[in-house]
């Protein structure tokens, strides 16, 4: 038997002021996609924006369901039409935000499992790492430099070769 550990390790940053230009452009553009979200159910306000390897930003934000489940997180709704939009091209980074429809300050939020392992496919597939560049609340900005880091053990492609 072995004993294998595995730890975490992301870049805490105190404001936005202190992310390079590329990275605070682009949580600003998360920011901006928090107003297309369509959540009447919880009020949470999802933005995501996707920089692709060509320089183009790809936004999305959460589109909830009166079916609950049939709603989509609006980091798969940006890596989703991304993947459409620019098949072949390489996502660079994602920023992603959230606010609450009558406070606009961006909130601590989470990819769910669900979309990590969306980002992680994209991420093998490219053999490219993917930065998260996520709102930690209190202004806070937490940069992870790739989406692996956020799910060890991931189930991918490799898994269903014979
Ligand atoms: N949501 C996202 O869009 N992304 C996340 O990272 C966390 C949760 C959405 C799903 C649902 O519309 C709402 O936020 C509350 O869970």
């Amino acid at each position: 038997m072995k004993h294998i550990s595995s730890e975490i390790k992301y870049d805490l940053y105190e404001s936005m002021d202190e992310l390079s230009s590329e990275d605070k452009s682009l949580m600003l553009a998360a920011i901006e996609a928090t107003g297309t979200a369509y959540a009447p159910y919880s009020n949470f306000h999802v933005g995501a924006a996707v920089l692709m390897e060509n320089g183009q930003v790809v936004r999305g934000s959460n589109q909830e369901n009166a079916a609950y489940p049939s709603g989509l997180c609006a980091e798969r709704v940006a890596v989703f039409a991304a993947g459409s939009q620019f098949p072949g091209v390489k996502i660079k980074a994602i920023a992603i935000t959230a606010m609450f429809d009558d406070l606009k300050e961006p909130l601590s939020v989470s990819p769910c499992g669900d979309c990590r392992q969306v980002m992680a496919e994209y991420e093998h597939r490219y053999k490219a790492n993917i930065r998260l560049i996520i709102t930690a609340g209190k202004g806070k900005i937490m940069v992870i430099p790739n989406t692996k880091t956020l799910l060890p053990l991931m189930f991918n492609a490799e898994n269903l070769k014979k």
